[in-house]
């Protein structure tokens, strides 16, 4: 187990703070191991679907940082999306620099 921390506010508006968070696990695969509404990660982390969608706090875009061409190229493809801070949440690996890193999962909207 780890002692890292997220805190995620579910498709429904419920937030949750997970203390036990492994280094280089990705936030989709968090949400997966506790549940969290909204996040499906059909394609296993693969950047290929888009149903992990989060928008992540705009204090922590900085240290998160921006999506690559191809995140940015499925990220197209969703009608919520938010320029300033949309991210496919697989592609977001946790470390000691997003420690307490804040998201809120986007409606979903792509299926
Ligand atoms: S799980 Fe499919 S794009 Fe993130």
């Amino acid at each position: 187990m780890g002692n890292l921390t997220v805190t995620m506010t579910d498709v429904k508006g419920e937030t949750s703070t997970f203390s036990d968070v492994d280094e280089g696990v990705s936030l989709m695969e968090v949400a997966k191991a506790h549940g969290v509404e909204g996040i499906f990660g059909d394609c296993g982390g693969g950047c290929s679907c888009a149903t992990c969608h989060v928008y992540v706090s705009t204090d922590w875009m900085a240290k998160v940082g921006q999506p690559d061409d191809i995140e940015f190229g499925m990220l197209d493809m969703v009608s919520d999306v938010q320029q300033e801070n949309s991210r496919l949440s697989c592609q977001i690996k946790m470390s000691a620099e997003l420690d307490g890193v804040e998201v809120t999962v986007a409606p979903a909207s792509a299926y």
